[in-house]
């Protein structure tokens, strides 16, 4: 969703004039986008500022404006600090370029938050469509990955989860008409986009009424997968509802353009802790959903999320985490530290009880017992030749140039959200090209470029 804010950002700040500088030392403009979801994020929003505040000590007439979900978490407190001009809501992004210039001409300071965030929301999703519309269709011109973009299909969320801060910054949740989206992805895909990413907290709950037709997640796909130009659909991110909704599954298995690639977290493998975060499924609810989906589109590659040590989480609790993972065989797991969000209910409820040392221990062995999978999983890519859309150099490449004669090492990613590292022209970048692996590592594969 940040990526998407960005993008979006940068493509209005490039239409009124603005040039992207390489180095913070050459902007007269400094916007940071901002994530609430974890304190830690949060404190390094603040690091930042601490050296813009340096910063403009020597340069009085640069700008720094933040936005995102903790220009809206901390509106005013934020605005006092000494490096910053301007503090926009995400659902306020439409005015960032006004509130950049009075900033830049008149010096002064200007705060755009909704006020309460619940109604505020509603009323202002007329004008954000339309940013999102005007916007939402330059892809690439922020630095991405070309040949790829996102496209938003939902805003905000109902569901409330306890330790969760999205429903209070990013409002109720609202689902954009098929026709908005479709519109839009049409304009990518003559651009050269070949992926698109359809995003929402919990996007397969889509569900948009049109007189007496509704349309669902499955029938976005479809209608997507018949414009032009788009070879790959990708969907995040998805909610392991009791109900979570076959025809997606079908919609996967029958049609090449949808990616054969779920990202579900489940959060915790005890049913006790999953009651407390008020997600409403049981450990074996979750794993039998897994199953499920696997026999519908056999491989399906899963990805997951965790969040450890939430308040209360014992041992036995953690136990059972352990084992979910060892039988949801995820192809990657994403795991986070219990971090306690102002104003959510866990942190009204509960002590954030857990010791920082038991965290991170379980962490380290939530993520240990997910590695030994993801290198088996790996290692069965062994001699296969596999598509790979490709993203520009890897990061290896970029620090260590080589030689004129030798291609560089380039990265991509499979359908299934494989990351494949290989050798070719960095011309490739945004293109389709097969790949045979010939090593592998849990989180990467390598090979060499198939030509012809
Ligand atoms: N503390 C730690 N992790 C969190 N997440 C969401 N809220 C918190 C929190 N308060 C994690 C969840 C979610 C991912 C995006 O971030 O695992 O899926
Ligand atoms: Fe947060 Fe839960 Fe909504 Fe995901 S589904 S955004 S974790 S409240």
């Amino acid at each position: 969703m940040n990526k998407l804010d960005t993008a979006l950002v940068s493509s209005a700040l490039r239409e009124a004039g603005f040039v992207l500088t390489d180095s913070v030392k050459d902007a007269d403009v400094v916007v940071i986008n901002t994530c609430s979801v974890r304190e830690h994020a949060e404190a390094r929003v603040l690091s930042h500022l601490g050296h813009l505040k340096h910063l403009k000590k020597h340069r009085p007439g640069m700008v720094v404006a933040v936005i995102g979900c903790m220009a809206q978490r901390l509106g005013d407190a934020l605005l006092e600090h000494d490096a910053v001009n301007v503090v926009c809501g995400p659902g306020q992004i439409r005015q960032l370029v006004r509130l950049l210039e009075d900033a830049l001409s008149q010096n002064v300071k200007r705060l755009v938050v909704a006020e309460a965030i619940r109604d505020r929301m509603d009323s202002s999703s007329d004008a954000l469509e339309q940013f999102e519309s005007s916007y939402g269709h330059q892809s690439d011109a922020d630095g991405g990955p070309p040949g790829q973009a996102f496209v938003r299909v939902m805003r905000g969320c109902d569901n409330f989860c306890t330790y969760c801060i999205v429903p209070y910054v990013r409002g109720p949740e609202q689902c954009r008409p098929p026709e908005r989206v479709l519109n839009q992805v049409r304009k990518l895909a003559d651009k050269g986009v070949r992926q698109v990413t359809l995003l929402g907290q919990t996007v397969n709950a889509y569900r948009h009424r049109d007189g007496h037709r509704t349309y669902s997640l499955a029938d976005l796909l479809g209608m997507v997968a018949e414009v032009e130009g788009i070879e790959w659909i990708r969907f995040v991110t998805s909610y392991p509802s009791e109900e979570f909704y076959d025809d997606i599954l079908h919609a996967m298995a029958s049609s090449p353009k949808v990616c054969h690639y779920l990202h579900m977290p489940a959060q915790s493998g005890s049913d006790r802790v999953l009651r407390a975060m008020n997600r409403h499924y049981t450990a074996e609810q979750y794993l039998e959903l897994l199953a499920r989906a696997r026999r519908i589109v056999p491989d399906l590659a899963i990805a997951g999320d965790f969040i450890v040590g939430f308040p209360g989480e014992t041992e036995d609790d953690f136990r059972a985490t352990v084992d979910l993972v060892r039988q949801a065989r995820y192809r990657n797991c994403f795991v986070f530290k219990y971090s306690p969000r102002p104003g959510t209910t866990a942190d009204k409820r509960h002590q954030d009880s857990v010791p920082d040392e038991v965290k991170q221990r379980r962490n380290v062995e939530l993520l240990a017992v997910q590695e030994a999978i993801s290198e088996q999983l790996s290692s069965e890519f062994l001699g296969r030749t596999v598509t790979v859309l490709v993203e520009g150099l890897s990061k290896k490449a970029r620090v260590n140039p080589l030689d004129s004669q030798s291609h560089p090492q380039l990265v991509g990613r499979t359908a299934t959200d494989s990351i494949v590292v290989f050798n070719g022209s960095p011309s490739l970048a945004g293109r389709f090209v097969d790949v045979r692996i010939t090593a592998t590592s849990p989180l990467t594969l390598f090979g060499d470029l198939v030509v012809g």
